[in-house]
């Protein structure tokens, strides 16, 4: 199963955020990110054994959250998918922190390759034709966050949908 370690947005935030992947759109052209699932990666694990999600998953629902809030103020691009995010100017402390002791425990399970570098952001829209965001509208939008989720991403003829396995308790 492919998965991943992400933060959820408060539904207030959700529909933020796809107004303004619909703004996105408009500008960008692509494939828009429905509002259901939109979302933070935290640590993207790749394809895991089913026998380990488990052991996985209760790992999650235990670990302690230490809550926190991210500041989106930036619009963001990565050329080679074509992806239109927003996040912040710049990566947010204690959202690297997290990703880090993430990954640090992570290893307990034979996972080793975190990637070196971490750019907290949510994407909008993938394969934009247009990657130009200066004449988007400005954001500044708060992410309050508490709760660290397992997700698998799986593909139908829609596309990209995620299932969210398992979701640490509210901190
Ligand atoms: P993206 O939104 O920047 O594409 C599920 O696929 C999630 O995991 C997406 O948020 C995606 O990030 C991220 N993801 C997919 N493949 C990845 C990879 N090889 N490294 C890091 N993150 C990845």
């Amino acid at each position: 199963m492919r998965l991943f370690l992400a933060l959820e947005p408060p539904q207030a935030l959700r529909e933020r955020l796809g107004e303004l992947a619909d703004v996105a759109k408009v500008h960008c052209g692509g494939r828009r990110v429905p509002d259901e699932s939109l979302h933070l990666t935290l640590a993207f694990l790749g394809e895991v054994p089913e026998a380990r999600t488990e052991a996985l998953s209760a790992w999650v629902a235990r670990r302690p959250v230490s809550p926190g809030e991210w500041r989106l103020d930036a619009w963001g691009t990565f050329r080679g998918p074509g992806i239109v995010w927003v996040g912040g100017r710049w990566a947010d402390r204690s959202l690297v922190q997290l990703h880090e002791s993430l990954w640090d425990e992570l290893e307990a399970f034979g996972f080793s390759d975190g990637p070196r570098h971490f750019m907290p952001h949510v994407t909008l829209l993938r394969r934009a034709r247009q990657l130009e965001t200066r004449n988007l509208p400005a954001v500044d939008l708060t992410w309050p966050w508490r709760r660290l989720s397992l997700v698998r991403s799986f593909t139908d003829n829609e596309g990209a949908r995620y299932e969210t396995l398992a979701r640490s308790s509210a901190g």
